[in-house]
């Protein structure tokens, strides 16, 4: 569905549907919905006084102009109590509403654009919620192998906006989520994929098609490039895989020293077996979206292409499987990372925070601004803060966590800040190495926090995304169907485009 913006007005355009909304318990619409219900000859008004319509979000009316306009349809999308209104609203009313013109056969769509009105909304930040909530409602996964029964596809959507004084930055959020929703798919494809499809092979090659079409900078390096760089810890993890392991490294603006430098990295575990210290069979199939952190730090890297961002943005992805098999790393085993910091392995499941460790000391050479990490790091994080409701943020530094809880809120890409207290290192001491793996059940989600921070000497934050990377259908919302959500991407697109 191509994104576009049109100055004007409704009653004129083109499109077979057009979109209004309305706040609930109003009796009558204001604005362009106003506008366009005159040309109705006040129809809307008609069915709220009939009790047909309500403006709750979610609710759709749907009305047949017969000739009164050009269009065929009208849409009439609620959004919920006017003070209510946020960027969340705008979403899931564009959601609600793109998916009824798509079930009613729609093929050209002109929308309003939700509470850059009304709403006390900047006109910029409404319309990329206008083009996300519509775009991203519209995702669904493409199986290799299986039938896929396309629905009716959308051609376009075209933001309408009557203010000429607003069209420039409706235009500028039109463009940024055209550029981020396609990534935003990419990061949901490669989490849903099979993992003997999504293998650290297949991410290494996407990174590479992406540093491909941006002039981007790219190592991917094998089992021998690591052991060079002695990354004990990531290769104790790959020991016992038969998917050659992959350590891929983008770079955006490489060489430009004047640029701030930023660094992302993804945890990839492609699947988690938990190894010899394996996991129950139950729900085991869903860690094939434990490389959700390096789809999502690949995923981005796309969009700062395509953006052609003013930073130096380097993405680091360890990508493996955690398998086991009679040559792979053992609970007791004593492992050194590039660092020169030992660890000792008490379980081979919290391998996570292993791959990150030679990860986050690799980016040190970049002396990085900030490093934002993201993985699917701990059932803890997930047993604190639910499924789908928020990644835990850990921090070194008050500025970068302001920065991300600003973007994650904009984004409802929620975040909550976590403590980083020195009290969790007791947690992990061991008698045979500089640290242990695991800390034990109670404040799991710290230790394994305070075990990555030994890694860092840089301004760092560290997302637990582990209870957000899938979701079921039960909990499904409105612009983020059942499966892989792809959470992440437009956190950090907004994060660093806000630098
Ligand atoms: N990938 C898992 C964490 C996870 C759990 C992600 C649930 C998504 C949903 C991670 O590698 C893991 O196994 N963590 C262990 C750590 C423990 C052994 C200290 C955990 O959380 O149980
Ligand atoms: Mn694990
Ligand atoms: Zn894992």
């Amino acid at each position: 569905m191509e994104i576009k913006v049109s100055g004007g007005s409704l009653q004129t355009s083109r499109a077979d549907t057009v979109i209004v909304n309305l706040f609930e318990g109003v009796d009558a619409p204001s604005g362009a919905t106003a506008v366009l219900d005159q040309a109705l000859g006040e129809a809307i008004q008609e069915l709220i006084a009939n009790g047909d319509l309500h403006g709750k979000l979610g609710e759709v009316g749907v009305l047949y102009p017969r000739g009164a306009i050009a269009a065929k349809r009208v849409l009439v999308t609620g959004l919920g109590p006017a003070e209510k209104l946020d960027l969340e609203t705008v979403r899931r009313a564009a959601a609600h509403a793109i998916k009824k013109a798509r079930e009613l056969g729609a093929n050209n769509v002109a929308t309003v654009v939700h509470g850059a009105e009304a709403g006390n909304l900047k006109p910029e930040e409404a319309a990329q919620a206008v083009g996300d909530g519509s775009q991203l409602a519209l995702y669904k996964f493409k199986a290799p192998g299986k039938k896929f029964v396309p629905p009716n596809e959308i051609e376009s959507l075209t933001l309408v906006e009557a203010d000429a004084k607003k069209l420039a930055e409706i235009e500028s959020g039109a463009r940024i989520s055209a550029a981020v929703c396609p990534a935003v798919y990419l990061a949901r494809d490669l989490v849903s994929l099979p993992p003997n499809v999504a293998t650290p092979s297949l991410l290494a090659q996407t990174a590479e098609e992406i540093a491909r079409t941006y002039g981007m900078k790219i190592t991917v390096g094998d089992r021998e490039w690591a052991a060079e760089r002695k990354m004990g810890a990531f290769l104790a993890v790959a020991q016992a895989a038969h998917q050659p392991p992959r350590f891929i490294v983008m770079e955006h603006n490489a060489g430009r020293s004047e640029l701030d430098t930023i660094v992302l990295v993804g945890k990839g575990i492609t699947f988690d077996s938990g190894g010899i210290s394996l996991k129950p069979s139950e729900k085991m199939e869903d860690m094939k979206s434990d490389m959700a952190g390096a789809a999502v730090v690949l995923s981005t890297m796309r969009v700062v292409g395509m953006l052609n961002l003013p930073l130096h943005v380097v993405a680091i992805a360890p990508c493996t499987e955690n398998v086991p098999g009679g040559g792979g790393y053992h609970p007791a085993d004593v492992l050194t990372a590039s660092n020169g910091k030992t660890i000792e392995i008490i379980s081979t499941d919290a391998e996570g925070r292993l791959i990150l460790a030679d990860a986050l000391v690799y980016a040190q050479q970049f002396k990085p601004k900030a490093v934002v990490d993201l993985a699917t790091l701990t059932g803890a994080c997930v047993i604190a803060l639910g499924e789908w409701v928020s990644a835990g943020l850990f921090t070194t530094d008050d500025s970068l966590r302001d920065k991300l809880l600003a973007s994650g809120t904009r984004m409802h890409e929620r975040l909550w800040p976590m403590p980083l207290w020195d009290d969790y290192y007791k947690k992990i001491v061991s008698i045979v190495a500089d640290m242990a793996n695991t800390g034990g059940r109670y404040g799991g989600v710290g230790s394994s926090a305070i075990f990555l921070k030994e890694f860092t000497d840089y301004p760092w934050a560290h997302l637990d995304i582990a209870g957000m990377a899938l979701i079921t259908k039960k909990i499904e919302t409105p612009y983020t169907p059942w499966g892989a959500t792809g959470y992440g991407v437009r956190l950090l697109v907004d994060f660093l485009r806000n630098w």
